[in-house]
This record gives structure tokens, C-alpha cells and sequence, in this order.
């Protein structure tokens, strides 16, 4: 059975929008899940200042690869812009019955752990990348791993 793409073109919380640019099928073959790409824009606006994917799929590498990867260009950091992406994209997650995602980062990129926490993200362990992994191929050697269930409470106010 094909997978049915379920996520919206735009998602906003009116400070940043996620403004759908690619909705890509799964590659058996590469072992790729269908995944969702939004850029990032300041609310209204349509100059990109980032980008925010989602990889709809259960296999346990997600618990190396994780569900979400972010960035923020960085002229535009410093305003959890990245946090905001997440909880949105979240929502389509929810719509695939997606629940708990992992995010992961590498351990000494503070800015995504934080990130992760903001959002209500349980830290569960750095662990070893396995060695047949594609991200121990491209060098990664350990990954932080949060556990996030979207449409938990934030932690925003941290
Ligand atoms: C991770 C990233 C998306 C976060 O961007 P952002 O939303 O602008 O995040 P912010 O700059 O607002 O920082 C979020 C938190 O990290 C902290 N932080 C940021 N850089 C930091 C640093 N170098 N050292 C310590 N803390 C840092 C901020 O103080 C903030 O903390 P707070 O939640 O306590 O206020 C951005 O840094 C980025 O694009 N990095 C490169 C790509 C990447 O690493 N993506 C993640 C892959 S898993």
C-alpha cells in the first residue's frame, strides 16, 4: 500500500511558518522512509531562514538516525526559531499517529540538545552509532537520544 502524504502545505504559530518544499517517497532500496521537508520563514514572510525535515517511519534506525533533523541559518539563531519548527511539525507527525519520536544530535551540540528540551523531549542516553549505520559512515560515532512525544507540554519557558 502507498503511503498517503497527510501534512499541510503551511504550518504557523504566527511567529515562524513552515512552508512545505518537498514530500519525498520511501526508497526501500536505500532504506528511506517517506519523509516531509518544510523551509523556515518569519511569519508572513518568504525569505527562508531555515529548514525543518520529518522521516515518517518506525525501523530502529530512527533511534540513531532520529525522526527530525533542523537547522537554523545563522544570522537567525539565538530565538528558538528551531523549537518552534519542532512543535509544529510535531502536528504532522500526529496526523501519520507518529508518537514517540526520537530526535538526536550529536553530544556536544548544545544548541540542539536545548533545543530538544525546550520542546519536552526526554533525554535517553548518549548511545554508540552501530557501525552499519549511515551516520557512522559519515563520522558520527555517538548520538544523544531524546524521546518526544508530540503535543506534550513544552518547556518554554526554560
Ligand atoms: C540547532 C539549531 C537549529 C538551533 O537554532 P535556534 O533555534 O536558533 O536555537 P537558539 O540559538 O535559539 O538556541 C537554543 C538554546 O541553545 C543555547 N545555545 C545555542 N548555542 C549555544 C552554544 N554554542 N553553547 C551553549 N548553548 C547554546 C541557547 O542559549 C538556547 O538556550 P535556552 O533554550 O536555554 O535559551 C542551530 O544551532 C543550527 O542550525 N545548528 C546547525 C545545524 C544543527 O546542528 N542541526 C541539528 C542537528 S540534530
Amino acid at each position: 500500500m502507498s503511503f498517503e502524504f497527510l501534512g499541510p502545505e503551511l504550518l504557523t504559530d504566527l511567529v515562524v511558518d513552515l512552508r512545505l518544499t518537498a514530500r519525498k517517497e520511501a526508497d526501500p532500496l536505500k532504506g528511506h522512509s517517506p519523509m516531509y521537508e518544510y523551509g523556515i520563514t518569519l511569519h508572513g514572510s518568504k525569505a527562508r531562514i531555515g529548514g525543518i525535515n520529518l522521516r515518517v517511519g518506525t525501523d530502529p534506525s530512527f533511534l540513531t538516525s532520529g525522526h527530525i533533523g533542523y537547522g537554523i541559518d545563522e544570522p537567525y539563531r539565538g530565538h528558538h526559531y528551531a523549537s518552534r519548527a519542532c512543535l509544529l511539525i510535531g502536528n504532522v507527525a500526529l496526523l501519520h499517529g507518529l508518537t514517540p519520536l526520537f530526535i538526536t544530535c550529536a553530544p556536544e551540540n548544545i544548541a540542539s540538545r536545548r533545543t530538544c528540551e525546550r520542546i519536552g523531549g526526554k533525554l535517553l542516553g548518549t548511545y554508540d552509532v552501530p557501525v552499519d549505520h549511515e551516520m557512522y559512515r559519515r563520522g558520527r560515532r555517538r548520538v544523544c537520544r531524546y524521546e518526544w512525544r508530540p503535543g506534550s507540554p513544552p518547556r518554554l519557558g526554560r
